[in-house]
């Protein structure tokens, strides 16, 4: 036993040592997006350890060989041995109430029955949430969805936990808050295993797909297909950038109004540029501009003691366990924030260090999951900056955020006053006098931002946008426009 720990940590270490192990390491992020195994050697090594291990391949050779393989046969075993694969049936309960309430009747109404309802589970692991989703729409949307009138595509890179969520047969771990009746009325038993029942698997179609390599492609084919992606738990282990570039590809696929809804500490403020945040229910989710409009949603809050007959899901005596995820942003420097839009940034190089220090700190709780400390660190830096804008503009998205809508606009409005030559601003001041539907404020503040914009290259990125580039701002803009105009 001793000598095997021994032999293992020699092999780690052997691993860690080799001339290829950090190109590997490159060429493994590159590939999956996996930017969590940036400052993770150690685990990395030791995956790729067991690999050679289970295949008796010394390790310099296995190193070697999977530096020059294209991204198939051994590559994707490691592949599937390096993703982190938890999953439950029902996980954030909230947020399939906020589905069941608020998101598929608004899909429903909005389709007016012209064509199926489409969902994607992008990350599906071995299927607890697509079939979750199926289970809901089995539980509360027949006849209406009935016979092909939905379907979900579930993704995911792992090929070993597609075969899983194939078979539909899953473990008590993967139904650890569910309760013994949800488990008998959905699932049959075999063995250790609970099988998902066929009616209930019969919408639900599992492709391999890796987000970072094929998504662009994919959302060529798929544009406005979606009227709902669920992409939860899978970007807090992506870089900003990635995650950025998903988000657009995401909103691509979307159709006009269909929304996207991802884990609890997903990045915020790369993805709210983009798309807008709806906060219902106790959650939060986030809309693609051009369907009905928010005041035509019924955004009505969960009512959890309210409960149906089939709203057994999840058994509120079995709390889950603590996640297992660890946001990228606990590891990851926080993304260099956008310069103070202020002149005195450049004069006063003290204070605007603190500024951006201060608002480094905001981004990195929200992107973190910690809202509220998110909140109180806004609110401490507009006391400490009260003359920059850029502390009225993230004040304004952290409340954005917590659906404190009225708040949000008055920290826009107070960041524009003191500078009115950030179109993102203007843009996001334009999406909560739409909210509110105040339509001519509205319309003058996309007017404002097109008009800044107008000189820009489409590759510019705009100041505040996170990598947002003026095209991109520009096309987000005129879908607000045209639905407007509608
Ligand atoms: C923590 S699980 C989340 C599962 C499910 N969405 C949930 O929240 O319960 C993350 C999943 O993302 C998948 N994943 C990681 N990188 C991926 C990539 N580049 N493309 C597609 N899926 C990926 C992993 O294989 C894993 O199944």
């Amino acid at each position: 036993m001793i000598a095997a720990s021994t032999s293992r940590h020699d092999g780690i270490t052997a691993i860690l040592a080799h001339p290829d192990f950090a190109r590997l390491k490159r060429r493994i992020i590159d590939v999956t997006g996996l930017q969590y195994y940036d400052e993770r050697d150690q685990v990395l090594a030791d995956r790729i350890e067991q690999r050679c291990n289970q295949l008796n391949r010394p390790v310099a050779a296995y190193m070697a060989d999977m530096l020059a393989s294209a991204a198939g046969g051994e590559f994707s075993a490691l592949v599937d041995d390096l993703t982190i694969g938890e999953t439950y049936f029902f996980r954030y309960p909230e947020q399939f109430e906020l589905l069941r309430q608020v998101v598929i009747p608004e899909r429903l109404a909005d389709q007016q029955g012209m064509r199926p309802l489409r969902i994607w589970s992008a990350g599906c692991a071995s299927g607890a949430e697509p079939y979750s989703l199926a289970i809901v729409l089995a539980d509360h949307f027949q006849p209406a969805l009935a016979n092909g009138r939905a379907s979900i595509l579930a993704t995911d890179i792992n090929r070993h936990a597609l075969a899983q969520a194939h078979e539909g047969r899953f473990t008590d771990w993967e139904l650890r808050t569910s309760g013994d009746d949800f488990k008998r009325r959905c699932f049959t038993r075999d063995g250790r295993h609970w099988v998902l029942r066929r009616h209930f698997r019969q919408s639900v179609s599992f492709e391999h797909q890796n987000l970072a390599t094929d998504l662009a492609a994919f959302a060529q084919t798929n544009a406005g297909h979606f009227d709902i992606i669920l992409c939860r738990n899978v970007m807090i282990y992506f870089s900003p950038a990635l995650t950025r570039r998903l988000t657009r590809l995401f909103a691509q696929c979307l159709a006009p109004g269909g929304w996207l809804l991802v884990g609890h500490a997903e990045p915020y403020f790369e993805i709210a540029n983009i798309l807008s945040p709806v906060v219902a229910g106790g959650t939060m989710a986030y809309r693609k501009a051009g369907g009905m409009p928010d005041d035509a949603i019924a955004l009505r809050p969960a009512e959890p003691q309210r409960r149906s007959p089939a709203d057994d899901w999840v058994n509120p005596a079995l709390h889950p366990e603590p996640e297992l995820e660890i946001p990228v942003s606990t590891f990851v420097a926080p993304a260099v924030p956008a310069p103070s839009m202020t002149a005195p940034a450049s004069t006063a190089p003290d204070a605007a260090r603190s500024l951006d220090d201060d608002m480094a700190r905001i981004r990195h709780l929200a992107d973190a999951g910690n809202w509220s400390e998110a909140a109180t660190a806004a609110e401490q830096g507009l006391k400490r900056h009260p003359l920059e804008p850029a502390a009225y503009y993230i004040y304004a998205l952290i409340a954005e955020h917590g659906g404190s809508m009225a708040e949000a606009e008055d920290a826009l409005g107070r960041a524009v006053y003191l500078d009115r030559s950030q179109a993102v601003v203007h843009y996001h001041l334009g999406r909560c006098q739409l909210r509110r539907g105040d339509r001519r404020a509205a319309q003058k503040s996309f007017d404002n931002a097109i008009r800044l914009l107008a000189p820009r290259p489409v590759d510019w990125t705009v100041p505040f946008g996170d990598g947002l580039t003026a095209g991109e701002l520009r096309d987000l803009l005129q879908i607000h426009l045209e639905q407007m105009s509608r």
